[in-house]
């Protein structure tokens, strides 16, 4: 098999740049070990930055987002006994939009860039010379090799491409959280008009949600902890007491819970995002801890810098936009590494009293400082488009 584009992973980064190659006339093939049910379930990230949205609209993408999203102007920061809102579009002029990255795996599926999807074994291969390709074997059993002028690594953590650069060529950064997230979905309507960001000294607590009538939650949780230890009615009362159930008379209405899960939480860069004719988006190249709900608009981003850059190699023959890919993108990454890291080290709890107490001093200013509220907004909603 030949292509002008072998992509490894079918996320919205492998998914989103199959498009828009496609839309410009590159030829691009994706592989993916899952299957299409299990890739347009997975339930993870749930906020689309203002720029997000925009390079949605104009890759054709943003109909149903438009038309189902929930589009919000900021969001609430609250610790015991305050509770304050950040107006981004005050502050900024940019807002967020709800909108799940299941839909969105959905609305990529939907635009119709075929994906061989199952199939086991991929390795790459002669990365840097003019001749990569890449090996694996299909559903069915067969062995394939697919020939390509360049090959792209939206594998995610846990793909191959991250560790075909070798290991003299890359550098790591990265930072083990001693908490997890314990998230959840239920079926009930949000208890609040915006997204809860909630420091207490149990935990963090977030209430987001996914549509007027399905909640998403997420509790801090010591790392390695079992899902075991926390039914149904533990998840609720620990939600309301860290989320202020009472609290000038707001309330956290409970519904059934569909959903639960366990995650880890770390923050990773491997450099370069470049080898050769190998290329890195996303997750496969950067991790972020979930608390400024970076992970999937940094995928995102890369590939919006991706993919002018391979259309510009591959039917110019200009090498520029190629050439500085690496760099544009690990600026954005970083702030957006450094963003994720301050969100999550100010709002989840510790044991050193004296970092509580900066904790508490650091959101108060956010909360009352219009330039401690404008830094946040500028991160969380990110750079105009
Ligand atoms: P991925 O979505 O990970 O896609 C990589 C794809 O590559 C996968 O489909 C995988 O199956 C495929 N693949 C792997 N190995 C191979 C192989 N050998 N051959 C072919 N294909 C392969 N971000 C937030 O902002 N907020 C959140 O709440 C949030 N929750 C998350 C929960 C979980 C459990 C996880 C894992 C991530 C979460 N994230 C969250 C992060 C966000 O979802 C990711 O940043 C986003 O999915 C990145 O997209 P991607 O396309 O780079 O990678
Ligand atoms: C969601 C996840 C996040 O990490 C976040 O900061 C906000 C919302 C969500 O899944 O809805």
């Amino acid at each position: 098999m030949r292509t002008e584009v072998a992509i490894i992973g079918a996320g919205p980064a492998g998914m989103l740049l199959g498009h828009l190659l496609a839309r410009a006339g590159v030829d691009a093939t994706i592989i993916e070990t899952r299957s299409e049910e299990y890739v347009a379930s997975r339930i993870r990230a749930g906020i689309l930055e203002h720029s997000t949205v925009r390079l949605l609209d104009e890759a054709g993408l943003g109909k149903r987002l438009r038309a189902e999203g929930q589009e919000h102007r900021g969001i609430h920061l609250q610790w015991p006994e305050e509770r304050h809102h950040l107006d981004f579009v005050d502050l900024i002029g940019r807002s967020v939009w709800v909108y799940g990255q299941t839909e969105l795996q959905k609305d990529l599926i939907a635009a119709g860039h075929p994906v061989t999807y199952e199939v086991t074994g991929t390795a790459l291969h002669d990365l840097t010379t003019g001749r990569p390709y890449v090996t694996f074997t299909d559903a069915g059993g067969t062995a394939r090799r697919l020939d390509a002028d360049v090959v792209v690594g939206c594998d995610g953590s846990f793909g191959p491409s991250r560790e075909a650069v070798p290991v003299a060529a890359r550098r790591t950064w990265q930072k083990t959280y001693p908490y997890s997230w314990l998230g959840v979905l239920a079926d009930v309507a949000p208890s609040t008009d915006e997204l809860i960001y909630a420091y207490h000294p149990h935990g963090f607590a977030l209430h987001s949600m996914r549509s007027a009538r399905v909640s998403r939650f997420y509790l801090q949780v010591p790392a390695g902890t079992e899902l075991a230890d926390w039914p149904d009615q533990r998840i609720w009362d620990e939600l309301a007491l860290r989320l202020g159930h009472g609290q000038d008379g707001w309330k956290l209405i409970s519904g059934p819970i569909t959903s639960r899960s366990v995650l880890p939480m770390r923050s990773f860069v491997q450099t370069p995002m470049r080898h050769g004719r190998l290329f890195l988006a996303g997750d496969t190249a950067h991790i972020v801890p979930p608390t400024g709900a970076k992970g999937l608009n940094l995928a995102l981003a890369d590939v919006a810098l991706l993919a002018p850059a391979l259309v510009a190699l591959l039917r110019e023959h200009n090498p520029t936009l190629a050439d500085g890919y690496a760099e544009a993108a690990l600026r954005r990454v970083w702030r957006s590494t450094h963003f994720s890291w301050w969100m999550t080290t100010m709002l989840h709890t510790g044991d050193d009293p004296f970092d509580e107490r900066l904790k508490l001093a650091q959101l108060q200013w956010v909360t009352s400082s219009t330039a401690g509220a404008t830094g946040l907004a500028e991160n969380y909603a990110g750079p105009p488009s």
